[in-house]
């Protein structure tokens, strides 16, 4: 019998699985441990008609909280219980078809290969425990723990098929990322003068007019991944202030030539500060948010769409903010004065795009301010 070709993606990346899963076979592989996918098709079939005891485990992990499926030696995924297809399945995908087919982005990180190694290997008990990412519906970044134990079935000695459960660990990774730079975060503000308030109210507006953008399809960048990250990264634009003396901080009168110079550098200190945060979104806001749309900006006067988005939306965001506040040398300014000024400046400091995002959303902006006062 034909062993089956897994129904992968026509995305050139995937049509490499079998030939590299084929050189890992001669490499590794007995002769008698070559793959019969076909004949693991037929072990869930007669399993469904309660002829040998993965009936039973059937039964049992279609109930599972958890993404849970049944896999061949050569990782072609044969059985999805419903958390599975709920959490996966992006448009309709045959089974069976490779892991690879699901987690694409792993297909040329060594991942699937040390699953690959681990599921054929006695010596690890036939098992795999590790991390995977994937990229799911509405392009949601998620990264799984997933577990891999072998079933025996028809010999004692040799899995016949293997079950994988997947748990969602994106949320705890964020955490427990967003803690670290949390500390950070706290060090700066005691440089600047600019509140806490400030921060948390900047990282708010930029999630909201991102939101904006989104559901009205105007950026294809953005998707919900995205927001989240804004949301916190946001906060962290002026993080390289840190570098800046606390004299040229607090100075109440106006900057001079070589104290603005060092003043523009906390663009330059942030990216390098935030170039350890595993998101490039982090990076492009401390370095480009005060890059202008007509390329009159810095540090590099980029211009139009050269400055990331992330950083044009942070952009409005903080002037915005900025306007709002109070400060030793100013003081406040109404709403609707701070949104005239933007509005004069939509399409030569703004992005114009983003202003009318937050000229739609200026309510919902104005009532945040109004809830995180200083
Ligand atoms: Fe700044
Ligand atoms: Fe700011």
């Amino acid at each position: 019998m034909e062993p089956f070709r897994a129904d992968l993606d026509p995305a050139e990346d995937l049509e490499e699985l079998p030939q590299l899963l084929d050189e890992l076979d001669q490499e590794d592989a007995p002769e008698d441990r070559v793959s019969d996918d076909q004949r693991i098709l037929e072990l869930i079939e007669h399993a469904k008609h309660g002829r040998n005891g993965l009936g039973t485990i059937l039964r049992n992990i279609s109930h599972y909280a958890f993404p849970t499926i049944l896999l061949s030696e050569r990782l072609n995924i044969a059985w999805t219980n419903r958390e599975y297809e709920e959490t996966f399945k992006d448009e309709e995908k045959a089974l069976p078809r490779n892991l690879a087919a699901d987690f694409p982005n792993e297909l040329h990180s060594e991942g699937l290969n040390k699953i690959y190694k681990a599921i054929n290997d006695p010596d690890s008990s036939y098992s795999y425990r590790g991390k995977l990412k994937a990229i799911l519906k509405h392009r949601h970044n998620r990264e799984f723990n997933v577990i891999i134990t072998p079933i025996f079935i028809e010999t004692p000695d040799r899995p016949s098929l293997y079950q994988a459960l997947f748990d969602d660990i994106t949320e705890e990774q964020r955490a427990i990322l967003q803690n670290t730079f949390l500390s950070l975060l706290e060090a700066s503000k005691l440089k600047d003068n600019d509140t806490g308030k400030h921060i948390q109210r900047v990282g708010e507006y930029s999630k909201i007019i991102a939101e904006h953008l989104y559901r009205q399809n105007l950026e294809p960048d953005i998707n919900p991944e995205f927001i989240d990250s804004i949301q916190f990264l946001a906060q962290m634009h002026d993080v390289g202030k840190i570098g800046t003396p606390d004299d040229i901080l607090n100075k109440e009168d106006a900057l001079n030539e070589t104290e603005w110079e060092i003043m523009r550098e906390h663009t330059i200190n942030g990216a390098y500060i935030m170039s350890t945060y595993p998101h490039p979104m982090a990076r492009e806001i401390a370095l480009f948010h005060h890059e202008r749309w007509d390329g009159n900006g810095y540090p590099y006067r980029l211009s139009e769409t050269m400055i990331p988005l992330s950083a044009r939306i942070v952009a409005v965001a903080d002037v915005y903010d900025a306007l709002r506040m109070e400060r030793s040398y100013k003081e406040s300014i109404e709403h609707g004065e701070a949104v005239s000024i933007i509005l004069a400046d939509r399409g030569s400091h703004f992005d114009p795009t983003v202003v009318d995002a937050f000229l739609e959303q200026q309510r919902l902006i104005e009532s945040v301010y109004g809830e995180l006062l200083d």
